[in-house]
């Protein structure tokens, strides 16, 4: 049996395509509230995670693979898995963000984000000295209400940083999700782990050329 851990909304409308492509489709839709899924394929079924918690669930072996954007990955580190492909779906952009035409005091810039690792790190690595505060969610709504000077958020059509009037500034990663796999379940399901990645990368490919 092999366990795919997958977040539901974007990440997983975006996969079931390609899973279709390997021979996979889920039975029920995650919106029936079902966490667990079988699939039409006996042998793989789908957990229902928060995308944050994909990696988590792999890492553990709790989930053989995982499909989780590379922004959560570089958030947590995740060095104790495999990330054999490159899915190609729900791609956006980790960017600074900030109202518009305002300029910065990067002597003592206050970010809010999700992100605070990966704020940290782009910060420090370029000589800025920045208090980065942690947020769950809305962080558009931070620098219009003074809590920070600039946001780390994710880009895709600039809308959300528009409604809010802010403007993107820098790129710090571009983002889309990966397969991941648990190490030793590399090892010891080699085979029909080896399979699926090969049918998901010929389906990402045929995707690509479409
Ligand atoms: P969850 O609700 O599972 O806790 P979430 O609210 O972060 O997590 P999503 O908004 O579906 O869930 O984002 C999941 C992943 O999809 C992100 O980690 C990122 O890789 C990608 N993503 C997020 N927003 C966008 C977007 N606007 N366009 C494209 N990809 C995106
Ligand atoms: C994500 C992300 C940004 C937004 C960026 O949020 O956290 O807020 O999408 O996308 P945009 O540049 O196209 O506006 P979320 O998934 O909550 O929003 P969405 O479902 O409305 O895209």
């Amino acid at each position: 049996m092999l366990t795919i851990a997958v977040s539901k909304g974007r990440i997983y409308q975006e996969a079931l395509p390609l899973l279709a492509q390997a021979g996979i489709v889920p039975v029920a839709d995650p919106d029936s509230r079902r966490l667990l899924l079988p699939t039409s394929h006996p042998q793989v079924r789908l957990l229902i995670v928060r995308a944050a918690d994909v990696p988590t669930y792999v890492e553990y072996g709790a989930a053989d693979l995982g499909i989780a954007g590379k922004d959560v990955l570089v958030e947590l580190g995740a060095e104790g898995l495999y990330e054999p492909l490159d899915l190609k779906i729900a791609r956006c952009r980790l960017m600074t963000a900030g109202p518009v035409g305002a300029s910065w005091d990067t002597r003592r810039l206050r970010v809010a984000t999700k992100y605070v690792n990966t704020a940290k790190r782009y910060f420090a690595e370029r000589g800025i000295q920045a208090e980065v505060i942690k947020l769950y969610g809305s962080m558009e709504l931070a620098p219009l209400v003074g809590l920070a000077e600039c946001i780390v958020d994710l880009v895709d059509t600039g809308n959300t940083l528009r409604a809010n009037g802010l403007e993107p500034r820098d790129l710090i990663l571009e983002v889309s999700s990966r397969l991941v796999v648990n190490k030793a379940a590399m090892k010891i399901k080699h085979r029909p782990i080896k399979a699926l990645i090969s049918d998901l990368a010929r389906a990402v490919h045929i995707k690509g050329e479409a």
